[in-house]
């Protein structure tokens, strides 16, 4: 395998990526649109940029296409007559790939998945302090993209790697930031914090209690495993968490547990994501965090919530 790799975008995904393999010694470039505001910063990281139209594209022959999923098919048809036949294209989730049925309508690449469990901050900063992350791959038995997928995975970092088609990372993937990561855990974190407050008890403990101490109980929950953290926590929380268990996730929340799953198999949920503005509902989300109270919490607390060591 040749270290070399062209990286299309330069998103939190993609200067993460150049970040770890640089450091492995990989030789780099960047492809940009011509309007791109990331041009100056991948200069200044002495990344080669290559603009979308550019003639050198037509010797590319490892790309990662690190744009936003729902682009993809867009950025393709422009992209893949510029490439040249059997270029090797990784896929950082495999939405696309399924969403678009990309290997029908670009039987020329060839497509791998490598797609990293964490978000792309931790990504750099577990690599660095030698910590473990867990990256999902696929290679429809391309034995030379399984080589240059298990080489990137080597250096960026990647401690575990799970097998999985790009469809069943999809749905994976989809299913749990839809029901606990990017779901559950903000917004009921909002909600029970918003609750506390409007019962009157102080803002920083109700942050203290609803957003900071996410942390810690997840670390300890992964880290010490299901069973452990049931014999950690107090007699108080236990009877607590099997109350609120019944009440908040019953028979009603295993139905919509089903919907939510019934949404992204029927494929509903990809005409959805094509339908939708994704920068004016980004716009409108970030209104409704900007403008609460936890938002406003978390800025005055915010060294409280700081990973950096204290200085004594
Ligand atoms: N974010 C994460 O932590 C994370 C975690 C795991 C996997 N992933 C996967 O990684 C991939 C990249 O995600 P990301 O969050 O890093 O994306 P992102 O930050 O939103 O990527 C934005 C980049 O894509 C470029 N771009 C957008 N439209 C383009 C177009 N039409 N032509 C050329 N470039 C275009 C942008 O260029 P401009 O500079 O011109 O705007 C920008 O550099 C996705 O497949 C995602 O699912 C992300």
């Amino acid at each position: 395998v040749t270290k070399t790799l062209t990286i299309l975008g330069f998103g939190s995904q993609a200067q993460a990526w150049c970040a770890n393999l640089k450091a492995e010694g990989w030789d780099l470039q960047v492809i940009l649109r011509p309007e791109s505001p990331s041009w100056s910063l991948a200069q200044e990281l002495k990344l080669k940029v290559l603009d979308t139209h550019s003639p050198d594209l037509a010797s590319v022959t490892q790309l990662a296409l690190l744009a936003p999923d729902h682009l993809h098919l867009e950025i393709l048809k422009d992209l893949a007559p510029q490439l040249s036949e059997k270029t090797l294209m990784i896929l950082a989730h495999g939405y696309s790939h399924h969403a678009f049925n990309l290997p029908s309508l670009f039987p020329q690449l060839r497509f791998g998945l490598l797609a990293p469990k964490a978000i792309a901050s931790e990504l750099s900063a577990r690599k660095i302090k030698k910590q473990s992350l867990a990256a999902v791959w696929f290679s429809n038995n391309d034995l030379e993209v399984e080589s240059l997928l298990f080489e990137i995975m080597k250096d960026l970092g990647i401690t575990y790697q799970v097998k999985a088609s790009f469809e069943e990372e999809t749905k994976a993937d989809l299913f749990s930031e839809q029901t606990i990561l990017c779901s559950l855990l903000p917004y009921g974190s909002k909600l029970a914090f918003d609750h506390l407050v409007k019962k009157g008890i102080n803002p920083e403990l109700a942050f203290i209690e609803c957003w900071m101490e996410l942390k810690l109980i997840a670390d300890a929950m992964v880290e010490r495993g299901p069973e452990a953290f049931f014999k950690l926590i107090s007699p108080n929380a236990l009877i607590g968490s099997s109350q609120a268990r019944e009440i908040l996730l019953g028979n009603d929340y295993q139905a919509k547990l089903d919907g939510i799953y019934e949404n992204i198999e029927s494929e509903e949920f990809y005409q959805q994501c094509q339908s939708i503005s994704v920068d004016e509902h980004r716009r409108v989300v970030l209104d409704e965090w900007k403008q609460s109270q936890l938002q406003k919490t978390f800025e005055q607390l915010k060294e409280l919530v700081s990973e950096k060591e204290r200085s004594e």
